[in-house]
């Protein structure tokens, strides 16, 4: 996208009303955007591309796609977790393309050539002629995967395409300070609910998560958290939002309990429900109007919970993210109407966080880097 246009684009947070402007349309439906954005924010910073739990066994691995790019997860033979580029080095097919166990080798299906789970190419037959496997001069430690700087933080794996981004601890404070309150040691996965794909930019879904306003409307049946006991959190990468009871009248597993939504810059979403559960979003942005996403639930304090309570949470999770599916949904069909070119206008109590968020997107599309 040519830098003045975008810069047009993106001038305007706020209104001559005073009121805090959305980004404009285009950043939520245009390929340019998107292809920018895969340049620069999901490039250059932490991304959140999987759970550990679901990567128990060596030889385990999951593909996945992080800024547009095929991503392999794989489970290495010491019990580390490594991310390389799912692609073949010899004519750079999608090596792997559905989660499975590939044993001690990783092979690609069209001429057998062989990785084994810490990227090293260890065979690849005939290439030099029948018999042959290396023709004269060929240095197979120079066709390994390619791999790419990960950190495992408890059961979050987190990606780093270019390998810009400060160390995981720095660039994460704010939210693992949020957290330090929770013992992990304790924090069990219980179930993963996976939502397959969604009609809607990445971007909606964490800002959905981020503001409080919409809760007692959408959220009417599923939930009992007034809005006047919410308020935002604003702490670099970390926004959010929370809800302290004034009348602590839920009980465990369900919604009327004082909670915690936090995220972490870009796409890593973590909710806290007082006193014993949590909850992460796996947001995997794959195009300018589609996403997917996962949602792993988990216990805090090592209790133990019957199949049917599990059932029970599963199935008053799914429902709380239908209808925050709904809602980005129609906030992705609303931007290709010209009412949407401004953005809409942001509450400046409920929505500061959503502004937030989004000045660390046009922060970091329109770095210098990502303009030159
Ligand atoms: S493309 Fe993978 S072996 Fe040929
Ligand atoms: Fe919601």
């Amino acid at each position: 996208m040519e830098p003045e246009r975008l810069e047009r684009l993106l001038a305007a947070t706020h209104g001559a009303d005073g009121l805090a402007r959305g980004l404009p349309a285009e950043a939520y439906t245009s390929e340019a955007f998107w292809q920018l954005e895969c340049n620069t924010v999901l490039s250059s910073t932490w991304v959140c591309a999987g759970f550990a739990h679901e990567l128990s066994a060596a030889g385990d691995v999951i593909p996945v796609t992080v800024a547009g790019k095929p991503v392999l997860l794989v489970k290495k033979a010491d019990g580390e977790i490594a991310a390389f580029h799912n692609v073949c080095r010899h004519r750079c097919l999608q090596l792997v393309d559905q989660p499975k166990n590939v044993g001690k080798l990783i092979r690609c299906p069209y001429h057998a050539w062989a990785y084994d789970l810490s990227g090293a190419l260890r065979a690849s037959p005939h290439f030099g002629g029948a018999d042959l496997d290396q023709p004269e001069g060929f240095n197979s430690q120079a066709h390994g995967l390619w791999p790419i700087r990960t950190t495992v933080w408890h059961d979050w794996i987190f990606v780093n395409l270019d390998g810009t981004a400060e160390a995981f601890e720095d660039y994460a404070a704010p939210l693992i300070e949020r957290l330090s309150g929770v013992n992990f040691h304790q924090v069990e996965p219980i179930g993963v609910l996976d939502f397959g794909e969604i009609a809607t930019n990445w971007k909606f879904i964490m800002e959905n998560f981020i503001e409080p306003y919409h809760v007692q409307f959408v959220h009417k049946t599923t939930t009992r958290q007034p809005l006047g006991d919410h308020y935002t959190i604003i702490d670099g990468r970390c926004v959010g939002s929370a809800v302290d009871l004034s009348e602590e009248e839920g009980t465990s597993g369900s919604l009327a309990v004082s909670s915690r939504y936090l995220t972490l810059f870009p796409n890593f979403i973590v909710g806290r429900y007082f006193p014993d559960q949590l909850g992460v979003y796996l947001n995997i942005p794959i195009g300018p109007e589609r996403m997917l996403q996962k949602r792993a639930l988990y216990t805090t304090e090592g209790q133990t919970l019957t199949a049917e309570e599990i059932d029970g949470l599963k199935s008053l999770w799914w429902d709380v993210h239908k209808e925050d599916h709904e809602m980005c949904e129609r906030m992705q069909i609303g931007r290709h109407s010209p009412v949407a070119s401004e953005g809409g206008v942001l509450s400046p109590v409920w929505e500061d966080s959503v502004r937030a968020f989004q000045d660390q997107i046009v922060q970091a599309v329109t770095a210098p880097k990502a303009v030159n």
